[in-house]
């Protein structure tokens, strides 16, 4: 069999930092968006290919290619479908952070919302059929109308980021109808990993929880303590990704880990890991509350189990602690003035 081809967006994420390695350890040739920054923003991704090649043309023998492009500029990503002509697309680009939706409402529908339809028309438009996988996520319930959530509990979402999230929900859902393209959610919940963007409760905690511990740091500014999450690992979510557009049939599916916890026991877990009481470093700040809170997410994944055969592995506490332990090892290195690579 030929060589696969994915498109990824948002390749410089969490979530596509690992997926480019899950797929080019099963021998796929990747090709990521990378959107323009001031900055450099691929520190996720500089461990996977020294030689990466920005833009083209392609490198012979590297089977990682990454391109510049943006989610809000339509024209760029119909061409760049239409060179690549990829086999899969992940569309996993998205202004992810639910309280920053609050604060820019507008951006977050266009790259959200408005960019999943972008790269769903690029589709259709360069005239292809891959399978397509969106990154829906369980702030659709946002006020859950069942616990635990399933494929058919009804959304509810509770910001402008999960508004935008069941908008691309539903064009997947729609283009698949429409169309007939292998189109799929996964609705994932909360995962997380030392790559973790640090502004994101669990991270900013672990890191919080290390800086202390290392005498860099004193207090840990938080907000709602009282939230309820199911949180997972992101290295084997992005596995349910691909066992999705693997699948003879699109559908839509739950991944999770059916346990829910608070910010608290997150809190408990992450500062004991360094011997710490937290209640000795933490002060609320009112600033991180929400406008409208999503209060618990539980998700059940029995659908995944039985027709993907997947499952997670890492439970909370190992995840948290696990976090703790990364974020410790990269201050060291920082100290040391070894390269600022996340693991
Ligand atoms: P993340 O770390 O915030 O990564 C988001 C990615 O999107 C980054 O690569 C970012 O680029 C890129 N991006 C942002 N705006 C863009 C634009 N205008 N055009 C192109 N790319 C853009 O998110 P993640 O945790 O990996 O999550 C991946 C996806 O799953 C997101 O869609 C998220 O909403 C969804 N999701 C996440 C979770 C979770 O718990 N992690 C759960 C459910 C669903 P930069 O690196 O340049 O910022
Ligand atoms: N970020 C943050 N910062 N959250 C805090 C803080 C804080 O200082 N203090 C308390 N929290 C609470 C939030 O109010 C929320 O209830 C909970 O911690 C989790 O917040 P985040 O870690 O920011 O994640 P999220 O659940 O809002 O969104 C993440 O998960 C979604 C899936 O349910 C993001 O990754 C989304 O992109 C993803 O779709």
């Amino acid at each position: 069999m030929s060589k696969k081809t994915a498109l990824i967006t948002g390749v410089t994420g969490q979530d596509g930092s690992y997926l480019t390695e899950l797929l080019l350890s099963k021998g796929y040739e990747v090709h990521g968006i990378l959107r323009r920054a001031s900055t450099f923003n691929t520190s996720r991704i500089d461990g996977i290919r020294k030689d990466t090649i920005y833009g083209n043309p392609p490198n012979e023998g590297n089977p990682f290619f990454l391109h510049y492009g943006d989610l809000g500029d339509a024209s760029n990503l119909a061409r760049l479908i239409g060179r690549i002509q990829p086999d899969e697309i992940y569309n996993l680009a998205a202004q992810s952070h639910v309280r920053v939706s609050f604060d820019i409402p507008e951006y977050t529908t266009d790259i959200t919302a408005t960019g999943t339809i972008r790269l769903l028309e690029a589709i259709r438009e360069v005239g292809i059929k891959p399978r397509f996988y969106q990154a829906s996520s369980s702030e659709m319930y946002g006020l859950v109308q069942q616990i635990p959530q399933t494929e058919t509990t009804p959304f509810y979402p509770r910001s402008p980021y999960g508004c935008a999230k069941v908008f691309s929900y539903w064009v997947t859902v729609n283009y698949r109808e429409s169309y007939g393209l292998h189109a799929s959610n996964g609705i994932l919940f909360n995962h997380e990993s030392p790559r973790r963007g640090e502004s994101f409760v669990t991270r900013k905690i672990t890191r919080g929880a290390a800086h202390i511990k290392l005498g860099l740091q004193d207090k840990l500014f938080l907000g709602n303590l009282d939230a309820r999450r199911d949180w997972g690992y992101a290295k084997e979510y992005v596995d349910a990704m691909w066992r999705i557009l693997q699948q003879p049939e699109p559908d839509d599916y739950v991944i999770a880990t059916n346990e829910t916890h608070t910010i608290r026991e997150c809190l408990e877990v992450a500062f004991a890991r360094v011997e710490l009481d937290w209640k000795n470093h933490v002060e609320i700040d009112p600033r991180y509350y929400r406008p409208a809170e999503v209060d618990i997410l539980i998700g059940d994944y029995s659908k995944a189990k039985r027709k993907l055969g997947w499952e997670p592995r890492t439970k909370f506490k190992e995840l948290i602690e696990l976090m703790v332990d990364a974020d410790l090892k990269l201050i060291h290195d920082q100290l040391a003035g070894k390269v600022n690579r996340q693991d």
